[in-house]
């Protein structure tokens, strides 16, 4: 009989782990609810002792979403696991994910302990785990370049104090597929008590192979993957979700498992999740990559007119994709508006509907037809907004060939109007500089990108930033059929969440 494979999702701490990517609250929950409609069985909403808003998010997510385990990461030490106790408090089915290193260059280099030390810490870790919760998960960092047989010491002990699940990670991405499988297949023959426990793996994809190295690892026994969405997370990031649930459900009969995952979600929490982190989808990814699908050589395109498994192996609506319709206008009232984002699978409170609407009128005014694609934009925009401290009231532009750009914004801050001129290189430095002299943040800006996120010269632009003040970093977005505007929405937007981490943090 075909085996189940649990899938552990890890969006929302490794993936919120890697560079630039900065999810408040709201973000971190809106993403929660769309992985529990993806059927995910674990959500790690993250690692609480690393800062307030880690907790908060944790908290939130354990409060909100009762039908799935709520995991949250912790190193070996009472400080973190106590902490972790603490934000999974309202979970319905808390998983307390604890770690600590066993491989020999992380005992010397950045834990300085012995072998012994490092076992005598990872029981007392476990140990404590139970005072929150009977579901454990006990991680040996850096696994694959540890000594197998200390390692199978290790996972013995963990078993021995009530560890339910032994996550073996691959941490560094180094490992090769058959190499990886056969540390599962040599744990599963020297660790006693391992058949009453569930094998996770946690492969990172510095050389490519994470997907790889996590299914060749089912045949040998493990029965959870650790995943995220668009695979991102630590450096090149982790097994890709989309990926490992596509591989199983095409290749069912040969793998004999299955997933719980629906498979009709992952367009949506997809682009969701590259939405609310602003890190883009390469055209090429498998599965998820707008090319995905698309046949671009005379021969393939002839084969496909003839019988589309010529060429296709996976349909586009398996993954819920649909083509683009363009289905609203300037004419459409409210409740078509309301109906179509239901049938586009936002859950959105009625405030949220109105500012998305009033936000459709004005681009309806501009664009005349709106595409599915659009109203995603809008929708996710409006999602993502944060309180506004910074309040953008108006801006003119004066800018050519033959004149300095000159850029006058008005702000409203706390109901009081604030305007400032600048001038600058080009239309957005100068409407930045206009900004900064208003929020007197001295901000920083790290990164700028745009994106056309809809098809037509009438695109809808959009703007991220990853700006930096008094210390904290964060992503601030804004979109526009203008891009000057798209860029001092999200600059403002991005100031907007300098404020409110700093109230956090
Ligand atoms: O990659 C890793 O080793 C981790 C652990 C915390 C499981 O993310
Ligand atoms: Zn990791």
């Amino acid at each position: 009989m075909a085996s189940k494979i649990f899938i552990f999702d890890t969006t929302l701490r490794d993936g919120e782990q890697a560079p630039g990517i900065h999810l408040n609250v709201k973000e971190k929950l809106e993403i929660a609810h769309q992985l529990a409609k993806l059927n995910v069985d674990i959500i790690e909403a993250g690692f609480p002792i690393s800062s307030p808003s880690d907790f908060e998010g944790v908290k939130a997510v354990s409060k909100a979403i009762k039908d799935r385990s709520i995991a949250a990461l912790a190193r070996a030490n009472f400080k973190d696991i106590d902490a972790a106790g603490e934000a999974l408090k309202n979970a319905a089915n808390p998983v307390i994910h604890t770690f600590i290193s066993s491989s020999d260059i992380h005992l010397k280099y950045q834990l300085n302990k012995s072998r012994e030390e490092v076992l005598e810490i990872a029981a007392a870790s476990v140990k404590r785990c139970k005072k929150y919760t009977d579901q454990i998960e006990f991680s040996a960092m850096d696994a694959t370049r540890s000594d197998k047989e200390y390692l199978a010491k290790m996972y013995e002990i963990a078993i021995k104090n009530g560890a339910t699940v032994l996550n073996v990670p691959d941490t560094v991405g180094y490992a090769l597929p058959l190499e990886y499988s056969e540390l599962i297949a040599y744990l599963m023959n020297n660790v006693k008590g391992i058949e009453d426990v569930i094998i996770s793996v946690h492969c990172h994809n510095d050389l490519g192979l994470a997907v790889a190295n996590s299914i060749l690892a089912l045949n040998h026994g493990a029965r959870q993957i650790e995943c995220s969405v668009n695979g991102i997370g630590e450096r090149a990031g982790n097994a890709a979700i989309e990926e490992v649930a596509l591989i199983i459900d095409t290749r069912k009969k040969d793998l004999d498992v299955y997933t719980d995952i629906n498979i009709k979600e992952i367009a949506k929490t997809s682009s969701l999740v590259a939405s609310l982190t602003g890190y883009l989808i390469a055209p090429n990814k498998a599965i998820i990559g707008k090319n995905a699908f698309a046949h671009e050589a005379g021969i393939h395109q002839d084969g496909m007119l003839k019988d589309r498994s010529t060429y296709e192996i996976l349909k586009p609506e398996d993954i819920g994709l649909s083509a683009s319709k363009l289905i609203l206008g300037k004419h459409s009232g409210r409740h078509a508006f309301a109906k179509r984002l239901e049938d586009l699978g936002f859950m959105l409170s009625e405030a949220e509907i109105e500012k998305s609407f009033e936000r459709f009128k004005l681009l309806a005014e501009k664009k005349g037809a709106i595409s599915d694609k659009d109203l995603k934009a809008i929708v996710q925009n409006e999602i993502r907004e944060t309180s506004e401290y910074f309040k953008l009231n108006y801006y003119n532009i004066l800018s050519g060939t033959n004149i300095k750009s000159t850029s006058t914004v008005g702000i409203e801050i706390n109901g009081k109007l604030f305007e400032s001129s600048y001038n600058g290189d080009g239309p957005v430095d100068a409407s930045f500089k206009a900004i900064d002299q208003i929020t007197k943040l001295k901000a920083k800006l790290v990164e700028y990108v745009i994106e056309a996120v809809t098809e037509g010269k009438d695109a809808i632009g959009s703007v991220k930033i990853i700006a930096s003040a008094n210390g904290v970093e964060v992503m601030g977005r804004g979109i526009s059929t203008d891009i000057i505007e798209a860029s001092i929405k999200a600059y403002v937007d991005a100031m907007n969440r300098i404020i409110e981490k700093q109230e956090v943090e």
